[in-house]
């Protein structure tokens, strides 16, 4: 059995430097099904989300070629099939991107409803509705989802619920649509003006990017070109708030300060040093810090993919803190993980009531992605050995983790162990 194995604590020293955004590579990649050329897509991350997306494509019939680790030229002039494959796109959530892209591309698609993190109901209705009102059919039977049209035409769809996923999936159906859509209510986070900027580079007309409003003006095609993904808010963001938990002095490179613009305000509030450069953040963490209340919202709120890590942070600061998931219904599941190590969080609904001490090292399990980097973050800044299993959901989106952390000081290790 694989693990990550942690030994705390020491203060962090050095800099680190993220990689390209994981929810807007998978939605990029994909979004390159809609161009009638070759589409060169730099500072893609190299992590399982990513691979497993790209062996999607190849088998829609894109041809996909390594530039090398970090771009890849994508050309989806000569497309087979509307299919996805099955087993493939159950293991994803960003996999429902497809269904926007192919139905783009080819005025139908088939594609399994999507997997990804469990943090309770995961709907798609609103990608649906979008569908529908550009004028497709959507049937889902047996786990799969049946879009088809004879013509997609521009439309105005007000999105009942702000949704990432729904947002850019009716772009990415819109862009070759006849006519003009207006997609209001629009989520505003920075891989959504990122998908804009790329479809845009390709060809398209995609207005409003980052506001409430996105205006799409429909073109015949989209011939190709190059593009260059942003570097990744939440891993930033975890970077951040490793070094303020286990102390130190970090500097997280190839960042967009503004997109971390909600967590530098509540790591100051706590007590940490933070410092804005142009595309870089310094954390200094000397003394001891203060518990706060945290909120999730979609952007530009606290980002709920930052939520478990927060909560990581928080139980080893004395004192009182709260933090509310208001974008998932069910996200505090790892929870009981953090307890295992000390942790006194209680849950009551939406809000989990943190008081903050010294934690020790445990036997926990990554229960998903940001729970085992939230775990990670624990394990840094908590006396004594820390075994993570299930290390392959931190894999899904964190790239090379314990080479990365190592370098900045953090003993880290991956391990096997006979089951
Ligand atoms: C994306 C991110 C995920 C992040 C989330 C919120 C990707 C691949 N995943 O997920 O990491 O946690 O944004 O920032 O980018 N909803 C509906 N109907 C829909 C769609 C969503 O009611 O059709 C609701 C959801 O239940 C949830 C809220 O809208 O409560 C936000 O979901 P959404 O923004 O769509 O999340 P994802 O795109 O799935």
């Amino acid at each position: 059995m694989e693990k990550l194995r942690i030994s705390g604590t020491n203060p962090l020293f050095g800099e680190i430097a993220v990689c390209g955004a994981k929810n807007a590579a998978v939605a990029i990649i994909p979004a390159a099904l809609l161009v009638n050329g070759v589409c060169r897509i730099e500072n893609i991350p190299d992590i399982k989300d990513v691979r497993l997306i790209i062996d999607m494509l190849v088998q829609l019939g894109a041809s996909v070629t390594y530039v090398n680790d970090t771009t890849i030229e994508v050309n989806s002039s000569r497309l087979k099939t509307h299919v996805a494959p099955t087993e493939l796109a159950s293991k994803m959530r960003a996999s429902y991107y497809l269904l926007g892209a192919l139905l783009g591309r080819m005025n139908k698609a088939e594609v399994a409803l999507p997997g990804g993190c469990n943090f309770g109901t995961r709907p798609i209705d609103l990608h649906e509705k979008g569908f529908r009102a550009l004028g497709a059919t959507v049937e889902i039977e047996d786990g799969i989802v049946y879009t088809n049209a004879q013509e997609l035409c521009g439309c105005t769809i007000y999105l009942d619920t702000v949704s990432v996923g729904a947002t850019i999936n009716i772009m990415l159906a819109a862009v070759l649509a006849k006519g003009r859509t207006v997609i209001e209510n629009a989520a505003k986070e920075p891989h959504i003006v990122d998908v804009a900027n790329f479809l845009n580079a390709m060809g398209a007309k995609v207005r409003g990017a980052g506001t409430d409003v996105i205006r799409i003006t429909g073109v015949p095609e989209m011939r190709g070109g190059c593009y260059s993904i942003i570097p990744d808010q939440i891993e930033a963001g975890t970077f951040m708030l490793l070094a303020a938990a286990a102390g130190g002095e970090v500097l997280v490179r190839n960042i967009i300060p503004k997109h971390m613009d909600s967590l530098t305000s509540k790591l100051e509030e706590m007590g940490v040093n933070v410092t804005e450069y142009d595309d870089s953040i310094r954390i200094e963490r000397s003394g001891s810090l203060k518990g706060i209340s945290v909120r999730t919202m979609p952007y530009p709120g606290f980002p709920t993919d930052l939520q478990p890590q927060m909560v990581a942070l928080l139980s080893t600061v004395k004192g009182n803190s709260t933090v509310t998931e208001d974008v998932w219904e069910n996200r505090f599941q790892y929870v009981d993980e953090l307890r295992a190590m000390g942790a006194d969080i209680e849950i009551s609904g939406k809000k989990a009531l943190i008081k903050g001490g010294t934690l020790h090292g445990s036997e926990v399990r990554a229960t998903d992605l940001r729970a085992g980097a939230a775990l990670i973050i624990a394990g840094a800044a908590t006396e004594g050995v820390t075994q993570i299993s299930s290390p392959h959901y931190i894999d899904r989106g964190y790239s090379d983790i314990e080479r990365r952390l190592r370098s900045i000081g953090v003993k880290i290790e991956r391990i096997f162990e006979a089951d």
